[in-house]
């Protein structure tokens, strides 16, 4: 999310830029200094120090193995066949010659019920909550600024990726937008029904889709659509499920949570299920009056508060109170949604943690056990990964949730290249009842403190974690962070503007180990060295924050904050196969977006044919009008669907 224009918000600065985190667990100058001795002993002494810092973070001495290095491959051409895009500040969304991008689903489409038209709200008329389309209306139409999103096929053979579910997230909403139909900086709800509205466009979209003969694709009435909303029922299952810190007094018994919001990466199962990540879910309450000092301790540390959408005024849920002070903890959870089935009940898995869910990447072990990745975005955050206990398909013969049942870890990168996997379990290291943790959903409810206590590495804002489906390599996206005074190997710049991306190789290949090796994938920025970043100057980036590799091995890098020039932000795709004389990886620019747009979600069909991505929160400055092709004045967030003119593969 990208929250820069409204002073009303946070200081007019993207709230995860504030840190949460001042508890200083790891000794950060400690780090580089043990990083700096260590990596040179490993690489036999040929490092010298002076040129440590500007190319071995990137580019590991060959006497140690890089991470993702020398497997794979895409040959002599690489992995990269399309023509690069320049940087774009215009109000349209480009890609390479040879391909087509469309407008899909624009926030307001209709989906489900009465299928109601979009009706934008009246510009230059701020009076109205009732500007547009109702509250009710909205429940029934795609919501608002589109994130995560993954493409579900449907039916068989060549119809797999012709016809499917799109089930995507909608991160947040622009109230001025939602409400009156122009830019009106800092405004607010002002009734119970145009909160209710703003409820109604958070959550996630199910839209069945399906491509017509003339190539084109559109939604279709379909049972299968669904919405699910800031108050849709839901469950709790997992060690915190019924837990006595998430027992309120509209829910007493602690099981059943209503409703998803801030919903940001996403992840999918292979038994077929959709996993929506709850992220910045802390501004959405106000606290009043003098919380007890354990409540109010985890509320500082997830830094609740502020009533950004102002819901506070007509939903009491969002009020948090010294005598039902639970509600925040309810949220921050990763919720899995069978998205075939429309009257299934979401459910929070607490097992994996609570926390600023990114995104929550599944990677299947050779022995049939399920490992989740997942960033917690926030600026000295951390990266965690969660085991399932066993095969997921012994597990869910015998009606067990992978997901329910496993272990927590939370990452510490060392500065020799090594690291380790920490489990937060009850019971082990620090984490007791002395310390505060009564129990395993303590822990889990807590997780963030528990983190910091089994000493996890605070890093500049961990977004996106992906796996290379070729070698097994992780990637995780470090967005910016503009608050580091200290770089530490893992987070080198201080004071990092352009965000950077690493990558690990667990221990053996195996994705349940405790113990990895990993290196710096490259460092963002203007290019040419300049700040340290290790791309071209023509494949110029900042911020990256959406991640995925295809296939293929393709990893395509969405970009969401400030970039090089000033410039719109942007998809690239990178070849971890094809590295320059510097060790850098070769970076592609493939997509650039409407202005004051972030570009989030990425999903392709099996065939690698189509490729949907999304087109966050155009205009929130109030200088655009995309998507222009609906002729209206009010911007809206919207899928982008890009194939290829001669129906080739995305990339190639
Ligand atoms: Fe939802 Fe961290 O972007
Ligand atoms: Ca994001
Ligand atoms: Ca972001």
């Amino acid at each position: 999310m990208t929250l820069t224009s409204d002073p009303a918000r946070a200081g007019a600065v993207d709230p995860d830029d504030l840190a949460s985190n001042t508890t200083g667990s790891t000794p950060l100058s400690d780090l580089v200094g043990a990083r700096l001795s260590r990596r040179s002993v490993l690489a036999g002494g040929m490092l010298a120090a002076a040129g440590f810092l500007t190319t071995s973070l990137v580019s590991p001495p060959a006497a140690q193995a890089a991470p993702g290095g020398g497997r794979g491959g895409g040959g002599a051409r690489g992995l990269l066949g399309f023509p690069a895009v320049g940087p774009s500040t215009d109000d349209v969304v480009h890609v390479p010659a040879g391909y087509t991008a469309r407008v899909l689903i624009p926030w307001g489409t209709p989906i489900t019920g009465s299928y109601p038209a979009f009706v934008p709200g009246t510009p230059g008329e701020p009076g109205g909550d009732a500007g547009g389309n109702t509250a009710a209306q909205q429940a029934e139409q795609v919501g608002m600024h589109h994130d995560g999103m993954t493409y579900f096929p449907l039916g068989n053979g060549r119809q797999v990726s012709e016809r499917g579910l799109l089930v995507l997230n909608h991160e947040y909403t622009d109230e001025f937008y939602l409400h009156t139909g122009g830019h009106t900086a800092g405004y607010r709800p002002t009734t119970a029904e145009g909160v209710r509205k703003s409820q109604a466009a958070h959550g996630v979209s199910v839209v069945e889709i399906e491509r017509r003969r003339s190539g084109e694709w559109v939604p279709v009435r379909s049972r299968r659509n669904r919405r699910i909303t800031a108050t849709t029922d839901m469950a709790f299952s997992g060690p915190a499920a019924g837990h006595p810190l998430v027992r309120t007094a509209a829910d007493p018994g602690g099981r059943t949570p209503l409703g998803t919001i801030n919903n940001c990466g996403n992840g999918e199962t292979p038994w077929g299920t959709y996993l929506t990540c709850e992220e910045n879910f802390n501004g959405y309450f106000r606290v009043d009056g003098t919380l007890a000092p354990a409540d109010a301790a985890l509320v500082e540390r997830y830094g609740v508060g502020g009533d950004r959408n102002g819901w506070a005024a007509h939903d009491s849920r969002f009020v948090v109170t010294p005598d039902d002070p639970n509600e925040p903890n309810r949220f921050g959870w990763v919720v899995e949604i069978d998205p075939f089935d429309p009257r299934s009940t979401p459910v929070k898995r607490t097992a994996l943690g609570r926390l600023k869910h990114e995104d929550a990447t599944v990677h299947v072990t050779k022995g049939g056990r399920v490992v989740v990745y997942m960033g917690d975005d926030q600026v000295f955050e951390y990266l965690y990964k969660f085991v399932s206990r066993d095969n997921w398909r012994s597990m869910e013969a015998r009606g067990r949730s992978p997901l329910d049942e496993g272990t927590l870890y939370v990452a510490r990168f060392e500065a020799d290249g090594r690291g380790t996997w920490i489990p937060l379990v009850h019971g082990q290291g620090p984490l007791t009842a002395a310390n505060g943790f009564a129990d395993q959903g303590a822990v889990l409810v807590n997780t963030r403190q528990a983190a910091t206590l089994v000493g996890a590495t605070p890093m500049d804002r961990p977004e996106w974690t992906a796996v290379d489906p070729r070698t097994g390599t992780a990637y995780l996206t470090l967005t910016n962070n503009t608050e580091r005074t200290a770089p530490d190997a893992a987070n080198p710049r201080a004071a990092n503007p352009w965000g950077h991306i690493i990558r690990w190789d667990e221990q053996d290949g195996d994705h349940t180990a405790t113990r990895f090796t990993w290196d710096v994938f490259l460092l963002a920025g203007p290019g040419g060295g300049v700040d340290g970043s290790t791309v071209a100057a023509d494949d110029a980036f900042g911020s990256p924050d959406g991640l995925w590799l295809d296939p293929d091995g393709r990893a395509w890098i969405q970009t969401d904050g400030t970039q090089p020039g000033a410039a719109n932000n942007q998809m690239l795709a990178a070849d971890p196969t094809r590295t320059g004389a510097d060790g850098a990886p070769e970076v592609r620019r493939f997509l650039t977006g409407p202005r004051q747009s972030e570009i989030t979600g990425i999903a392709m069909t099996p065939d690698q044919r189509t490729l949907f991505v999304n087109v966050q929160h155009p205009g929130e400055d109030g200088r655009s009008v995309w998507p222009a092709e609906d002729g209206l004045a009010t911007p809206r967030s919207a899928t982008v669907v890009i194939t290829k003119d001669d129906g080739g593969v995305i990339g190639t």
